[in-house]
């Protein structure tokens, strides 16, 4: 999928992993979270091996609004609440930390990657929520926060909270800058790890120490990840032709708009749900307030992509597992991730190299916070429940001769179903519907054309093919499902 940042892709190819490998960490999972741990591990002296299965960046990484920014949304209060005041700081001062870094780094490195100071505003409209509180809790937390009415923007506001000084920035052209120097394996995805070993294919690195940066941690096995993270898939839109605009713009309201100038575009963002629960009408809505916001304005790239949400909103940084020390982890950026990669690089190298990240506790993989963590987390187990149950219990509604071109269904054939796309030449493919990874019903996502799980965010095309972890596993096609039924 094409987008603003990878249509140029600035990045270097790196070889497939071929031999057998000895390094101080091995990093898995090239994107910002993964590069950035690389780099700054590296920096210290330590032999690192970054291995990415694709190409880098090539994931969440490159389909991001790219907002660099410690205003994260309406989160101070609910911080405040689920952790209390001390916690709570840590988690502000590691994401303003993170974005002065980000400064410092293209200025020390000389990066031309676009970095642009600019105010981050949570914004209500009209008949939005009072922000009044958000804001006292902002300052309390330390955020250089303050409580505006702006005017003379092309959308209607009522008030504002302000994050000063914040900024935007080109992702890719600013990974490019840290490559050099880096041991990097591209098209080698990590198989396996077994203790100290991390199998791919094409050969195995022995790292005393690992990194699992890949999105959704990729092992299984320990940390109870699969229930404790689920997917929100968002859409984007670049636009030209529209009016000026300075600031990055969040809405505070269900709709959650987002608005930012890139260059000559300006990025609208959007229409977030669960993975697995796309109506269908996604790119529509942002299209609509396009419309309606930019009448003047052109589509010029259209994308979308998802992101990991931890039960508790704060990402799991930190180790792996208690059972396994030399494993460490970063994921659940929940949408933040660009700070929040660059709190992991430095929470992670402090980490492994012996020393103390000041704000470690609130990240803790481990932690538990029962009034934040408690109804996400049975909100998570009810929908294993009922994708499980639907999938076992609910017999199929659709016929597959009713299935129109360019649409799909799930349609039963010899007393098991089916996830059946009417391509459009008239060609029909079906799949299993169950996911590989736990089991639960696939729903149909008509704005990507794949079968999506609202489980944990697996996705897969219509003939099958994988395109979301945490599946490791592609779906069955089925070869005998009759083109006329
Ligand atoms: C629509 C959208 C807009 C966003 N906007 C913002 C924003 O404005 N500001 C902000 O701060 N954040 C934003 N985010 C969030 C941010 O983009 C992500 O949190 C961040 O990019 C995640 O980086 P990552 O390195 O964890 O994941 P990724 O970029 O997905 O990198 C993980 C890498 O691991 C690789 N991998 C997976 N499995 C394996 C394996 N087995 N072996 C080897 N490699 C593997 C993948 O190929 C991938 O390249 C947004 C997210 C979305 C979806
Ligand atoms: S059951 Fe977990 S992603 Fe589908």
């Amino acid at each position: 999928m094409q987008t603003l940042w990878n249509r140029t892709s600035p990045l270097p190819a790196y070889p497939r992993l071929e031999e057998n490998l000895h390094s101080d960490v091995a990093v898995v999972g090239g994107g910002m979270a993964g590069i950035l741990t690389a780099y700054a591990l590296h920096a210290r002296g330590l032999r690192v091996v970054l291995l990415e299965a694709d190409r880098l960046a090539s994931g969440v990484t490159a389909h991001t609004t790219a907002k660099l920014s410690a205003q994260h949304g309406m989160f101070c209060e609910r911080l405040l609440r689920d952790f209390g005041l001390h916690l709570a700081r840590q988690y502000m001062r590691a994401n303003l930390d993170a974005v002065e870094q980000f400064r410092a780094l293209v200025r020390e490195k000389n990066i031309n990657c676009d970095l642009c100071d600019e105010d981050a505003y949570l914004y209500a409209a009209p008949n939005g929520p009072n922000l009044a509180r958000e804001y006292e809790c902002a300052l309390l937390l330390g955020a250089p926060a303050r409580l505006t009415r702006p005017e003379g923007l092309p959308f209607p506001v009522r008030e504002a909270v302000c994050f000063e000084r914040q900024a935007r920035f080109s992702p890719l052209r600013f990974l490019a800058a840290l490559l050099p120097g880096l041991t990097i394996y591209e098209r080698s995805p990590v198989r396996d790890i077994r203790g100290h070993a991390v199998r791919c294919d094409g050969g195995t690195v022995t790292a005393e120490q690992i990194v699992v940066a890949t999105h959704f941690p990729m092992l299984e096995r320990c940390g109870l990840y699969g229930l404790r993270l689920r997917q929100e898939r968002s859409y984007l839109l670049a636009l030209t032709g529209a009016p000026p605009l300075s600031g990055m713009w969040l809405d505070a309201g269900a709709a959650g708009w987002s608005l930012q100038r890139s260059g000559r575009y300006l990025l609208l963002g959007g229409s977030a749900h669960r993975c697995g629960e796309n109506r269908g009408e996604s790119y529509d809505a942002l299209r609509a307030q396009a419309r309606r916001l930019f009448p003047a304005a052109r589509e010029a790239l259209a994308w979308s992509s998802q992101d990991c949400m931890t039960l508790d909103g704060v990402p799991y940084i930190g180790p792996y597992a208690s059972s396994a020390p030399f494993l460490h982890v970063a994921t659940g950026f929940g949408r933040w991730g660009m700070s929040g990669s660059m709190a992991a690089a430095n929470l992670l190298t402090a980490q492994l190299t012996g020393g103390r990240y000041p704000y470690a506790d609130i990240f803790s993989p481990q932690r538990f916070f029962p009034s934040a963590s408690i109804s996400a987390f049975l909100e998570g187990a009810g929908y294993a429940v009922r994708g499980i149950g639907r999938r076992l219990f609910v017999p199929a509604q659709t016929a597959a001769r009713d299935i129109a071109r360019g649409h799909a269904g799930i349609a039963a054939w010899q007393g098991k179903k089916y996830g059946v796309y009417r391509h459009t030449d008239g060609t029909l493919y079906a799949v299993d519907i169950a996911c590989p990874h736990h089991g639960c019903e696939l729903t149909w996502n008509d704005d990507e054309k794949s079968w999506d799980c609202p489980c944990h965010g697996s996705r897969f095309d219509y003939t099958g093919r994988r395109l979301a972890e945490p599946s490791k596993a592609a779906l069955r096609p089925c070869t005998d499902f009759p083109q006329e039924v």
